[in-house]
């Protein structure tokens, strides 16, 4: 069973997933218009990766007991300048994402709510390798400078990347 202010954090976090989900599907279309097709790649395999955030927090929050409810939210960002520009902005997210889900684990540690802490520890984990990802390719971005050949070659790269479905939790 969740207290009610661990349900409201949960239910808050599982929007911003959502809303996190959204902000990468704008991103793949942008990527597209401007002709980064391994990027709109990426940004595609991200937002399927955010539905399955999404989804773990709401399979979890009916699972105990409480109803997962939806909300209205802000409108995501839809256009950007550069491939640069676009990772910046997805690490920035991602900074976000990884400080709420520290609230609400230490919300969870502060209630003893230990289910909800066990639950949250995939995130944690999860984080570390989202922004480790961002940061590896801004690195090859920065090095790639205005070299138009050294875009090309990462947009292919980018272009590789996979949708791996994660276990459940
Ligand atoms: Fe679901 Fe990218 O954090």
């Amino acid at each position: 069973m969740l207290s009610k202010t661990m349900y409201a954090a949960l239910n808050k976090h599982m929007n911003t997933e959502l809303f996190s989900a959204y902000l990468y599907l704008n991103m793949a279309a942008a990527a597209n218009e401007m002709g980064f097709k391994g990027g709109a790649n990426w940004f595609t395999v991200q937002y399927q990766e955010e539905m399955v955030h999404f989804m773990k927090f709401y399979t979890y929050i009916n699972s105990q007991g409480a109803q997962a409810v939806v909300d209205k939210m802000a409108k995501p960002a839809s256009s950007f300048s550069n491939l640069l520009n676009f990772f910046e902005e997805t690490l920035k997210h991602e900074q976000f994402i990884t400080k709420c889900i520290n609230d609400v684990t230490e919300l969870a540690v502060k209630e003893k709510d230990h289910a909800t802490q066990i639950f949250l520890q995939w995130f944690v984990t999860e984080q570390i390798e989202e922004e480790e990802n961002d940061r590896e390719i801004i690195g090859k971005l920065k090095m790639i400078g205005d070299n138009g050949y050294g875009q090309l070659m990462l947009d292919n790269e980018l272009g590789t990347r996979v949708f791996v479905p994660p276990p459940a939790v």
